[in-house]
């Protein structure tokens, strides 16, 4: 069965996750296991690199104040009523379990709450949802890009790629506003960023990986773009071998599809936006696309016809 038929035919549902850690890994940033059982585990086996699950945060308790950043003092009150959606980072199959894990950034009242979760802690969660990444044939090389919180799902792919597509290769780029704003547990050493394998979270698929900060705190200096395109100014890679697989902040993905579209490389786009049903109902996710006439577009729903999509469909 191909990924695609795969994710038609995938069990989805709502699940109790129990909580097996939780992690801070800056002052920002979460990494968050989480263990199903049953159904759950095996809904959640499947789970294909880029699709999400909902989180219910509404019955979380609330930080203790002196924990709260000053920018979400104001929003630490407010009532979160909707699902909050999260992509995954790893996914575990072990025994008649399925260990998940995900990485979350504290924005708002929602991942606020999220900081409160204790070993222990149960949360309810549904999915898997969503289309994923799919793998075209024949690519010998996959150049992932993130940017910022673009990365989670991005580190599944490689997960994945490494265990079932062992003839593509992953090569990571990875960019950051500073070394204060990543989202890792922690970077490799000078030798390691020599040998171009900068995060460890790559490095333990043995996947070689660029790091990019606009501030040139870490790694490569400037945006992931420039990152990637300095890359290529160093390889030829033949276009029909590669496929390019981009997460982060829409003005990234735009210049990404542009790049791809340039080099005649296949290209998909994880797309972000605001969900409230994840589940096609609300219509709150559109996201504008090429319709089949030219100079035509339609809106197509993130939640359900994504998040990922050619990037050549979309109407940025
Ligand atoms: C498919 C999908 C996968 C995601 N995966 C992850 C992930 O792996 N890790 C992670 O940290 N976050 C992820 N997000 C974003 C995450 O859902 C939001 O950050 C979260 O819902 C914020 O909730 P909150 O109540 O804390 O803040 P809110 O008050 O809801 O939002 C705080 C701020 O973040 C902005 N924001 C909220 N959601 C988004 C969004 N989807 N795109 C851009 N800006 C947004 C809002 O405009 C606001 O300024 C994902 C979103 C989607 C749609
Ligand atoms: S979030 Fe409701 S339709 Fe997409």
């Amino acid at each position: 069965m191909t990924i695609m038929e795969e994710q038609i035919t995938q069990q989805k549902g709502r699940f109790e996750a129990k909580v097996t850690f939780h992690k801070k890994l800056n002052e920002r940033f979460y990494r968050l296991g989480l263990l199903l059982e049953g159904p759950g585990a095996s809904a959640f086996e499947k789970t294909i690199p880029g699709q999400f699950a909902q989180f219910d945060v509404s019955n979380m308790a609330t930080p203790s104040p002196e924990t709260i950043p000053q920018d979400l003092k104001d929003v630490s009150t407010r009532q979160v009523i909707l699902r909050r959606p999260f992509s995954f980072a790893r996914v575990i199959k072990e025994a008649n379990k399925t260990a998940v894990e995900i990485i979350y950034q504290v924005l708002g009242p929602g991942t606020l709450r999220m900081m409160t979760l204790a070993k222990g802690d149960t949360v309810s969660v549904i999915g898997p949802l969503g289309r994923g990444f799919t793998v075209p044939q024949g690519k010998k090389l996959a150049l992932l890009v993130a940017g910022g919180m673009g990365f989670p799902p991005l580190e599944h792919l490689t997960q994945f790629l490494t265990t079932h597509y062992r003839e593509t290769e992953p090569i990571a780029f990875v960019g950051a506003k500073s070394r204060f704003d990543m989202p890792f547990e922690k970077q490799l050493d000078e030798i390691s960023r020599e040998l171009e394998f900068s995060i460890a979270e790559f490095g333990r698929y043995v996947v070689r990986s660029f790091l990019a900060t606009d501030d040139g705190s870490a790694g490569f200096k400037g945006t992931v773009i420039d990152c990637l395109l300095d890359w290529f100014t160093r390889n030829n890679p033949e276009p029909a071998q590669v496929v390019i697989y981009a997460c982060g902040p829409q003005p990234m993905l735009a210049r990404i599809a542009q790049i791809a579209a340039e080099k005649q490389i296949d290209c998909q786009v994880s797309m972000e936006e605001m969900m409230a049903c994840g589940i096609g109902l609300c219509q709150s996710c559109v996201v504008k696309c090429r319709a089949q006439t030219p100079g035509q577009t339609i809106y197509k729903l993130c939640c359900k016809d994504g998040p990922v999509f050619d990037a050549k469909d979309i109407a940025f």
